[in-house]
């Protein structure tokens, strides 16, 4: 566990970190089904992949509903203990909800912006799907992860590859910005660097480096990502959340205004992607990154 920096938010994560608990949480919530279930497959390929000890102890960055984390608490065995860590105070009530009612009990939830945890030096293996993307400080984030792990401890995290890999999120903010740009000024709160700030490689690398990771690795997979049943689910996601969706949200009133247009041409644009069973399929690309703390 975290000591009593637990729950300190860095001064220059306090926007991402209120997006994250507010709006975006609201949002990840309602398409939970598509935003999670989308990575299931590859999650599994990355734990086949790079397996967590058994008997081991694990920590989760930026859990969310905690899904992996109690996949991890499977996979380390009723020996192994897993801690999921969130900074948003949301998705960390609903995560330890869950996992009680589920009966799981080799896990634990914290609150805490990874920028300002110390957690104690006790992990084998660190996760993190989707969790690191949103640092201000990324070296700083990262350093503190590098302190939970055991000199020879592993790092294995999933993060989104530059948007432009990722026809799914690129191809819908190019259609919404057939009708909107990006404002100037805006009140929203936005989720700071954003989910594709660790998409080249040679800045991610630098910042594993610079944290005092080695044997850093990073591998490229692109996967067909399941967007929902049918157009209507598919919409209420695409809308929901990801570069498109930001666009509508930054642009206020606005952009509210606009929606219903902007629903109609991305409908007509993603039919491309319609399967046999109606569902709409389309593709995404992660980097899988692994290191290590040499100690
Ligand atoms: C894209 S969601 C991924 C959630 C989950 N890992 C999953 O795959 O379903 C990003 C998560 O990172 C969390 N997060 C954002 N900034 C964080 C920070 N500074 N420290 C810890 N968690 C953070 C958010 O609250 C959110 O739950």
């Amino acid at each position: 566990m975290a000591d009593q920096a637990a729950g300190v938010v860095a001064p220059a994560n306090e926007e991402a970190v209120r997006a994250w608990d507010t709006v975006l949480y609201e949002r990840w919530k309602k398409n939970r089904k598509v935003f999670v279930g989308a990575l299931g497959e590859i999650t599994e390929e990355l734990f086949q992949r790079f397996p967590p000890p058994e008997g081991g102890r694990c920590i989760d960055i930026g859990c969310g509903f905690g899904e992996t984390t109690q996949r991890l608490s499977e996979l380390v065995g009723p020996d192994g203990f897993v801690l999921g860590t969130d900074s948003s105070k949301h998705f960390v009530e609903d995560a330890r909800r869950e996992a009680a009612e589920a009966g799981v009990e080799n896990v634990e939830f914290e609150l805490s912006d990874a920028q300002t945890a110390r957690w104690d030096q006790t992990y084998d293996y660190a996760f993190s799907r989707m969790g690191t993307q949103f640092f201000a400080m990324p070296v700083q984030a990262m350093r503190a992860i590098r302190g939970a792990l055991v000199p020879g401890g592993a790092l294995c995290k999933i993060c989104w590859r530059r948007k432009d890999e990722s026809p799914m999120w690129a191809e819908t903010e190019r259609v919404v910005e057939r009708f909107l740009s990006r404002p100037e000024q805006y009140e929203a709160d936005t989720c700071g660097p954003g989910p594709f700030s660790l998409g080249n490689p040679e800045t991610t690398r630098g910042i594993l480096e610079a944290a005092g990771f080695d044997r850093i690795d990073l591998r490229s997979r692109d996967f067909d990502y399941y967007l929902g049943a049918d157009i209507d689910e598919t919409l209420d996601a695409m809308l929901a959340i990801g570069p498109g969706a930001e666009l509508i949200r930054l642009n206020g009133e606005l952009g509210e205004s606009r929606r219903d247009e902007i629903a109609a041409a991305l409908a007509e644009h993603l039919s491309a992607w319609r399967q046999p069973d109606g569902s709409i399929v389309g593709r995404g690309s992660v980097w899988f990154v692994t290191a290590t703390n040499p100690g």
